[in-house]
């Protein structure tokens, strides 16, 4: 398998095994639920683990495995696992790693569904849960007990961008001998590379700028082989949220693009923060490219750029903040975020409904709170659209 110094060039030639048997540019989609075997003692062998050879796509598949070869170089990991969503490999990281009687420190500001998991499943489960401010040195060891396992963030946070540093965390964990899951997907290998940071698990919500494209609910663990393997083997595939070879196919093909679309939404992002920070109808800006933000420093160190995605509030009311977001024209009203598309939406009622009021106001996430996903537009485009829908907030 081939291999570059350089991450650009990996997203598009790195992991890619040899041709097919047709010399195929674009890597074979192997649409197929099962394999077939010369004879028992073959099939005896592949169950046993004694043969490489493949035996039910649940298991494994060619076209998901060269997807798991190409995100681990990209990660800088021995090795990744595809999943079916990003919450599928949320949960089967998490339940292969804890058990009743453990305990997760986790950040108090999380994905909807990532908090929802933790704040009501795991408990149910017997497994304690502590939600501190990851960013707080402090408040990460003082939530540290003799039965934690795994301390689990993401960076920067979902919606307000809050920038946790990973080269604190992950010394933390082994003073503790604790396992450490960074949630990626904001960033990409591209902008940040968590392992490279000393961190375990890197975690992706693939459905965003891995895909890219909006069109793949998908998601992707990278971290060591041992781990990756006992994963696939225990919570994936007895849970079952596999990645189909279509979906891991049409991820392969927007890797490729990937670090374009980074600069891009980068660009466009950095651009698109400074117009809302200057607008007298916006109060606050979230957006670590803007120097007033906490994580702006840890730029350059930990993150290469500061991605497409974006918080703010608007001077006005809830009701000024629904007619802005209904105003728009251009601008999608949509969840999801990496899209070619500018997506817009609500946290409180959206992303983040899954949270309790009182844990809303904890997370920082007001009722006019609004996210922002720049897309690959012209910038103009985004900055007049959003400009023309900005009147309504005067
Ligand atoms: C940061 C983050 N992690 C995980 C997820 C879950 O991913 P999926 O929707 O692919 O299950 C999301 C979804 O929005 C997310 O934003």
């Amino acid at each position: 398998m081939w291999e570059s110094k350089n991450i650009e060039t990996n997203t598009i030639h790195g992991g890619k095994k040899s041709q097919g048997e047709f010399g195929t540019l674009s890597t074979p989609i192997y649409q197929t639920s099962t394999f077939v075997f010369d004879n028992v003692q073959q099939g005896a062998q592949r169950f046993a683990g004694e043969d490489g050879g493949h035996m039910y796509s649940r298991l494994g598949n060619p076209t998901v495995e060269e997807l798991e070869a190409r995100m681990a170089l990209l990660e800088g990991t021995e090795a990744a696992a595809a999943f079916g969503s990003g919450m599928g490999a949320v949960s089967s990281a998490v339940l292969a790693l804890l058990k009743a009687g453990d305990h997760l420190v986790t950040s108090h500001r999380l994905y909807g569904c990532t908090f929802a998991l933790f704040n009501h499943q795991l408990p149910a489960l017997g497994i304690e849960v502590s939600f501190v401010d990851l960013a707080d040195e402090q408040a990460l060891r003082a939530a540290i007990r003799p039965n934690t396992k795994v301390i689990y963030g993401e960076t920067p946070i979902n919606p307000c961008m809050t920038v946790i540093d990973l080269d604190t965390v992950a010394a933390i964990a082994r003073q503790h001998d604790l396992t450490t899951v960074i949630d990626n997907t904001f960033m990409s290998p591209i902008l940040q590379r968590p392992a490279s940071h000393g961190i375990d698990l890197v975690l992706h919500s693939a459905t965003k700028y891995l895909n890219g494209h909006g069109d793949v609910v998908a998601g992707i663990l990278c971290g060591p082989g041992e781990l990756i393997d006992r994963i696939k083997m225990t919570t994936r595939k007895d849970m079952g949220a596999v990645m189909s070879p279509h979906d891991a196919w049409l991820v392969i093909r927007g890797l490729k693009t990937l670090h374009l679309r980074m600069q891009r939404h980068g660009e466009n992002g950095q651009l698109v923060a400074e117009y809302l920070q200057d607008h007298d109808a916006v109060e606050k800006v979230y957006y670590p490219g803007l120097p007033n933000h906490p994580g702006h420093a840890l730029l350059g160190r930990q993150m290469r750029g500061a991605g497409g995605v974006m918080a703010f509030e608007l001077k006005g009311s809830f009701e000024q903040a629904v007619a802005f977001i209904n105003k728009l024209q251009m601008c999608k009203r949509a969840v999801s975020l990496g899209d070619a598309e500018t997506l817009i939406q609500h946290p409180a009622s959206m992303t983040h409904s899954t949270y309790e009021p009182e844990e809303l106001a904890e997370a920082g996430i007001s009722r006019t709170l609004i996210r922002l996903a720049v897309g690959l537009e012209n910038a103009q485009d985004i900055v007049a659209d959003l400009g023309q829908a900005l009147s309504v907030a005067r």
